[in-house]
């Protein structure tokens, strides 16, 4: 975990969030390469969810809502950790997460075992809307997206005529004062989700929460991270939130342990039902050809964008020795990302950057490319080098334009370049216009 944080930070995947005051814990940014990572998997998210299917719509609701929307929801009430207090040095801590000696919980900081009764801790941050900070202004940053596609569930309806089953779908971030932020990016205090709300008949509610495990593990392997790295966890009867009917938890194998990438959880008719009470709102389905009034059921995928960053990060780091033409062997840290999923798709170089021709003809080959992917084009040291500093970005292909490539070497290898695959190191002769059919179909 140390070397994949230290890349991350030498190269700018993610950079601790205020990091000249001494950062904020729980907080990150993420920088040049980190943001075209994330953006490279929202995207891939939202392709297969929402634009390949029929059934799926797309929503952008507000971080902040109606006070009202969390009273319903329960999370006022009971969105909270158990929370204890080190009477010795006076940490705080999640109580379901303290270390255990000897049948007794001790505190991670000092050890002392002199721990105050666990309280419940409520995880909502907390915020005024207008000028007044009075119990009347009182907002919640949103602690999911989730509850966003429920309170919307009749204006989509009515305005996208879907029928059941159908499902909406969100990307945007949510905000929990989690007690102890850690695992780097894995648990921070201000994140990003990737929900669905499937919308169905109550009779089709388990099978289609089958459905969905289905296409999410499927949708991990188009990714890059296969199947035998995720834990299926069927989540037993008594360990369920009370409402839902199954949930399955989807962990992948962090170097820091197994952990929770996505939960998908059939929640019944809980939410629907519970904004229909207390808004006193229709938010009932009407099958009319069959002349049938009731609330929907709903199967929830719930993705963390962070997570799963994290999980792509970790599964395509790797470091392997390798030998030059004159024996010298060198470790090479590469990361290995499916290619759509890579921040950077080709690395274009003039093999020489004194040379006008070759830098010229570079150029020609960036600017055919770049409409259609992301292009880095370097001139700065020896080719090697720059190969090197492509693998630890995780660009797939580098392209070299040399003096074949501007006819000096005979008409018949004009206009072909070189063409590098990170993985093999193989490199091989391309003319310049297979390049773009080429790549665009490994990045698609
Ligand atoms: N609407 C259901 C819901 O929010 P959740 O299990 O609390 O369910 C869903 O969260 C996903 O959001 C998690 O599987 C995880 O990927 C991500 N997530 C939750 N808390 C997080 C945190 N503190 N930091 C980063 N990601 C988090």
């Amino acid at each position: 975990m140390e070397k994949i944080v230290s890349l991350c930070k030498r190269r700018g995947f993610i950079f601790q969030s205020s990091e000249i005051y001494g950062g904020l814990n729980g907080f990150w940014d993420f920088g040049p390469l980190g943001v075209e990572l994330k953006r490279n998997l929202k995207d891939f998210w939202w392709r297969r969810n929402v634009r390949e299917r029929d059934d799926m719509v797309g929503m952008d609701g507000s971080i902040i809502m109606n006070r009202a929307v969390w009273k319903a929801s329960g999370h006022e009430e009971t969105f909270s950790d158990p929370m204890v207090d080190c009477k010795s040095c006076k940490a705080r801590h999640r109580a379901d997460q303290l270390p255990e000696k000897d049948g007794t919980k001790y505190c991670p900081n000092c050890g002392s075992r002199d721990l105050t009764e666990p309280r419940a801790f409520n995880l909502m941050f907390k915020s005024y809307a207008g000028p007044l900070e009075s119990e009347d202004n009182l907002v919640y940053l949103r602690p999911e997206t989730a509850q966003a596609m429920f309170v919307q569930f009749r204006n989509v309806l009515d305005t996208s005529r879907q029928k059941l089953p159908f499902g909406i779908a969100q990307i945007g971030k949510a905000f929990r004062n989690e007690i102890n932020p850690r695992n780097y990016i894995f648990r921070s205090r201000e994140f990003e989700q990737m929900e669905i709300e499937y919308f169905c008949r109550a009779e089709d509610g388990l099978a289609l929460t089958d459905y969905w495990l289905e296409q999410r593990l499927k949708f991990y392997e188009d990714i890059g991270i296969p199947r035998d790295k995720i834990h299926v966890v069927d989540i037993p009867d008594g360990e369920r939130a009370f409402y839902s009917k199954k949930t399955y938890d989807l962990e992948y194998e962090f170097p820091f342990g197994i952990s929770e990438l996505e939960g998908i959880a059939y929640r019944t008719d809980y939410d629907l039902s519970r904004h229909i009470e207390a808004s006193g709102k229709p938010l009932e389905y009407h099958d009319q050809e069959k002349n049938e009034k009731f609330v929907p059921h709903v199967v929830e995928p719930s993705a963390g964008v962070d997570r799963t960053t994290l999980a792509l990060l970790c599964e395509a780091f790797d470091e392997e020795t390798v030998t030059d033409e004159n024996g010298k062997s060198e470790v090479r840290t590469v990361l290995r990302f499916h290619p759509r999923m890579a921040p950077i798709k080709v690395g274009v170089f003039p093999l020489l950057k004194n040379k006008p021709e070759l830098v010229a003809k570079a150029k020609e080959v960036v600017a055919k490319l770049r409409p259609h992917m992301a292009v880095s084009y370097d001139e700065a040291g020896a080719i090697g080098r720059r190969y090197r500093r492509q693998d630890e970005a995780g660009t797939p292909f580098c392209v070299t334009v040399d003096f074949d490539t501007v006819g000096e070497n005979g008409p018949e290898k004009a206009d072909t370049v070189t063409l590098r695959h990170r993985d093999s190191m193989q490199q091989e002769r391309v003319n310049i216009d297979e390049l773009l059919p080429r790549l665009a179909a490994a990045i698609l």
